[in-house]
């Protein structure tokens, strides 16, 4: 099943079980505006390049749009959608006045220069730029773009609106960024994990746990859970996979890999099949790189107690179905990973306010936020009697679905 179906799959089962009218519903589900543009840029070598932009903006009735924009190959309309509806839900769940959106640029940024990276960003916010802004439509860095792009996003819209840092986050910390934008998603991961554990009497100190992805989510989640004392006793990336059942000493890791080395070379684990990974003995499995890795081949192997989803789409249904039976507890995505866009929101705040917050303030406000979202989630699951995923649809909807009622529809 693809991330739309998944997404609009999820999307239903909550509008049923808060007995949504079948009207409210389909609006609910449309996305509020799709546009497609096309990006033509002179390459170094003076030849042409043509490349297709999008970006959906799924619903705005709690506030201005709000999603990333990949660079990737593989960005295609589907999953654009998908990831946009499910920025309406994340958000909501977060209680940070946003709507959904996404967007994206099929390419390969590894194949284009930094000069030719810089044109074809400013040639797609020519495109775009009377339709986001800082109370519409507010873009952050995803898959293939970084603070850099923002950079040259906010100067280029800029150029049409005058100064405006509010209209993208993820920003570099000289042109208006947040104090811990960067760490933002893997503490929100840890903060999550951490209000799990305890409701089931258990802690990050004395739990062991599994880690796929060591990039800016995974190496984030990984250095904190190890200053809380967590044993990460297996972790994997794109290039390999390690163990150590003493625990991986993540600082000494993070040193290695700012070396320029890869995990196999690390002296202080050995290295294993990256196929056992996510199958390997733990107390807490953290995907934190891909969608759809845990599916129906490996779910009934899976022998951690919870999941905690890092990463957007880990878990197909069929797996999701398989923990259910297994009695292995899923945090969903929706929840677990919104630690960069509630530090997205922060961001906004303080640009709007002119008035630049402690890097303290963002982390105890973030830790406020994650704890509430997941009281409210368990809250939903009690009187709906559901699982943490349907819990957090049904939060996330539901909200959505109050504000859309209250705004109304007349013409
Ligand atoms: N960065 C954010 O703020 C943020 C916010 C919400 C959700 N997410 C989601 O979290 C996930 C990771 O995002 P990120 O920003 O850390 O990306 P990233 O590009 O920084 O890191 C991705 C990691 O995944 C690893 N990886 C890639 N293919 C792999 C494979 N086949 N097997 C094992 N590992 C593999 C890479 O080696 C890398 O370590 C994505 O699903 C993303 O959508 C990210």
């Amino acid at each position: 099943m693809n991330a739309l179906a998944a997404t609009s799959r999820n999307f239903r089962q909550a509008a049923r079980l808060l007995g949504l009218d079948s009207k409210l519903e389909k609006s609910l589900l449309i996305p509020f505006r799709e546009i497609k543009v096309e990006c033509t840029i002179p390459k170094d070598d003076g030849t042409l390049a043509s490349f297709i932009g999008f970006r959906v903006q799924h619903d705005n009735a709690r506030g201005p749009m709000k999603g990333g924009i990949r660079y990737h190959p593989e960005v295609e309309p589907d999953e654009v959608n998908a990831l946009a509806q499910l920025m309406t839900w994340k958000t909501a769940v977060a209680a940070v006045p946003y709507g959904g959106a996404k967007g994206g640029i099929g390419c390969s940024p590894s194949e284009l220069s930094r000069s030719e990276l810089e044109r074809l960003t400013r040639v797609f916010t020519q495109k775009i730029h009377d339709l986001i802004g800082t109370h519409t439509d507010v873009p952050a860095p995803d898959m293939g773009t970084n603070s850099q792009t923002m950079a040259w996003i906010l100067d280029e819209y800029s150029k049409f609106h005058g100064h405006s840092p509010a209209v993208v986050t993820g920003k570099p910390i000289d042109l208006g960024g947040s104090l811990g934008r960067d760490a933002a998603t893997g503490r929100g991961v840890m903060y999550a994990t951490e209000a799990l554990l305890a409701e089931h009497g258990k802690s990050i100190a004395g739990s062991t746990f599994v880690i796929q992805g060591f990039g800016n989510v995974g190496s984030w989640a990984a250095q904190l859970i190890h200053d809380k004392g967590g044993k990460i006793i297996a972790l994997g990336d794109v290039t390999g996979s390690i163990r150590n059942k003493s625990g991986i000493d993540i600082p000494a890791l993070m040193k290695h890999r700012n070396e320029g080395g890869d995990l196999k070379d690390f002296h202080g684990a050995e290295v294993m099949d990256s196929s056992e990974l996510l199958v390997h003995e733990c107390d807490v499995l953290m995907p934190c790189a891909l969608g759809g890795v845990l599916n129906r081949e490996n779910a009934p192997h899976v022998k951690a107690k919870f999941v905690v989803e890092a990463a957007n789409h880990p878990t197909d249904p069929e797996a999701d179905e398989i923990f259910a039976k297994n009695g292995v507890t899923v945090l969903p995505d929706i929840y677990a990973n919104s630690g960069g866009v509630i530090v997205s929101y922060f961001e906004w705040v303080q640009n709007i306010q002119g008035f630049m917050w402690e890097e303290e303030k963002v982390n105890m406000e973030l830790h406020k936020y994650m704890n509430n979202a997941f009281h409210h989630i368990k809250a939903m699951c009690k009187s709906q009697e559901c699982n943490l995923r349907m819990g957090a649809f049904s939060l996330g909807v539901n909200r959505v679905a109050r504000a859309t009622l209250l705004r109304g529809w007349e013409a």
